[in-house]
């Protein structure tokens, strides 16, 4: 197989992306839904935000990119355990909350990018000592697109450092629910999400030491995901 970067770049130098009404749609919608809900995963840090924050500090590491940091319920958490992190996220509004969350104290140390991941990441490379994503990896995008997508996390991260991200995979309630977009992607109630099978994740993994796969269960339906943490050759 060839190295991350070099699929990453022969996708991202290349045409459009194949979905580009999919994913204009779901940008509206995630702009409408933040506006209407403002704070729609409440203020509290999830589970894997707590988790992530916890294992970048132990290991001493400082520059976080956080990929689809929605309202910032995690990059509140990153950045109160002291770290530099730079959110990204397709939803201006909701980065502006995050910054005026954060307030004068914890500003300093926070950067925002509004950006589509699924264009090449406006980052140098090796410019990172982690990438943190709760539910970025498994929103519209096709295994292609997250293909390009982990082979620019591997080339904006520093060799050794950490991914960590968050899927719902196919134990998932919803799973086989709603209008099927193909390539295990479903769409419900206006919101298309990509269930993740173990291949996938191996798939995504190459240039990375799979480290841990976490089951986990999150919200009323529950959503069941997978924590996922890989470490870059
Ligand atoms: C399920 S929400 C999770 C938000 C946040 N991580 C949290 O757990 O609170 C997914 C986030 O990914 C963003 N997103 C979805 N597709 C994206 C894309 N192609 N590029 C950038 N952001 C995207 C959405 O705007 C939303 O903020």
């Amino acid at each position: 197989m060839s190295e991350p970067r070099d699929r990453a770049a022969g996708k991202l130098a290349g045409a459009a992306p194949a979905d580009d009404r999919v994913i204009g749609d779901q940008q509206r919608q995630w702009v409408e839904t933040f506006a209407a809900n403002p704070e729609m995963y409440g203020p509290e840090p999830s589970e894997p935000g707590r988790l992530a924050a916890a294992l970048i500090v132990a290991e001493g590491l400082s520059a976080v990119l956080e990929l689809g940091a929605g309202q910032g319920r995690d990059t509140l958490e990153l950045l109160r355990r002291g770290l530099e992190v730079h959110a990204l996220d397709f939803a201006p509004d909701a980065l502006a909350y995050i910054a005026a969350l954060a307030g004068p104290e914890l500003a300093g140390r926070l950067r925002t990018t509004v950006h589509d991941v699924r264009l090449a990441l406006p980052f140098a490379e090796r410019s990172f000592d982690a990438c943190y994503s709760h539910m970025l990896f498994t929103m519209a995008l096709t295994t292609e697109e997250l293909d390009a997508l982990a082979g620019e996390v591997h080339r904006v991260l520093r060799p050794g450092g950490l991914c960590i991200y968050t899927v719902r995979h196919t134990g998932d309630a919803h799973y086989g629910a709603g209008r099927s977009l193909g390539d295990n992607r479903y769409e419900n109630g206006g919101f298309v999400v990509h269930f993740f099978d173990r291949p996938l994740v191996e798939r995504l993994a190459a240039g990375f030491e799979l480290e841990d796969v976490t089951a986990f269960e999150e919200g009323g339906l529950p959503r069941r995901l997978w924590r996922v943490t890989m470490r870059r050759r």
